[in-house]
């Protein structure tokens, strides 16, 4: 399928999706959301790609949703179209997603980022919630998600000034997995999609959905669902193929069933 807004080339294991509106930093339109989204249903359809990479260029990540698009936008509109219920269906891709991020992550395009599972960043990313810059606030998932991954002072720090952080502070803060040379970023980010592209694909599926859920529930629950999705997965050959190649010493094989 061809995409007006989007790049996406399959490699051995992991597809990588590219946002291409350079001339605006990325900045995602309707249209590119919605190819995105699309997109990256598609991509969780297809069994030989076991991880997706979401990725822009070296000068933007994203900067956000398209303020052009939205400045004359009535509240009736917005709520008429949804337009942030779209993001709702990234939460629900059952493929890990690592964001490869350099320069400006900003707005959504922050928001995009910590919608993805894993996060690796170059030296160069900038990352925040600038919206408090332009009268408004974050509105696909900045003040939840960005409150549950760096804890509320940092996170009112970021909504309420409008000051992008660094790769080293997203580092501390827990925002990012690992910080790396701009000439490196999305190397590094295919080398960890390969890696979990190389583990067992229903175990990786459990696992992620059984660490999002983490976030939804209560540690009762938590665990309980953790311990269902542990036990279902005893139900598939790769746990036998798994366990047994570990017994003789040797690379497991598996058929992702
Ligand atoms: N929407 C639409 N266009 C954008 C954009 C955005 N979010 N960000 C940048 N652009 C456009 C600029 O208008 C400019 O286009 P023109 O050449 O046609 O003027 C082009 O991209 C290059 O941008 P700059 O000239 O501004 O580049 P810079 O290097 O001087 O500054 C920047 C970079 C600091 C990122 C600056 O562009 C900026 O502040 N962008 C807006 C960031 C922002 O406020 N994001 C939040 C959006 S609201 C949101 O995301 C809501 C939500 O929660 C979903």
């Amino acid at each position: 399928m061809a995409y007006e807004h989007l790049l996406i080339t399959k490699e051995s294991g992991y597809a990588l999706i590219q946002f291409n509106r350079p001339d605006v930093l990325n900045a995602l339109n309707i249209k590119l959301m919605t190819e995105l989204v699309d997109a990256l249903e598609e991509l969780d359809k297809e069994t030989e790609v076991r991880c997706i990479i979401l990725t822009g260029n070296e000068k933007a990540f994203a900067a956000g949703a398209d303020i052009k698009e939205m400045a004359n936008t009535s509240a009736m509109e917005m709520l008429q179209r949804d337009q942030f219920a779209r993001w709702d269906r990234i939460r629900k891709i059952k493929k890990p997603l690592i964001a490869a991020v350099s320069g400006f992550a900003l707005g959504g395009g922050c928001e995009l980022m910590m919608t993805c599972d894993l996060v690796i960043a170059s030296e160069t990313a900038k990352i925040g919630q600038p919206e408090i810059n332009i009268g408004v606030m974050p509105g696909a998932g900045g003040t939840q998600r960005l409150t549950r991954a760096v804890g509320k002072v940092k996170a009112m720090e970021m909504v309420l000034t409008g000051r992008p952080i660094s790769a080293q502070e997203a580092l501390q803060w827990g925002l990012v997995n690992k910080v790396v040379p701009v000439e490196y970023y999305l190397q590094e980010a295919k080398e960890l999609a390969k890696e979990i592209a190389s583990k067992a694909p229903m175990a990786v599926k459990l696992a992620k959905e059984s660490v999002l859920k983490a976030f939804d529930t209560t540690i009762e629950g938590g665990l309980e669902f953790e311990r269902k999705n542990f036990y279902l997965l005893f139900s598939s050959e790769d746990q036998k193929e798994g366990m047994k190649a570990f017994i003789e010493k040797r690379k497991p094989e598996w058929k992702g069933k």
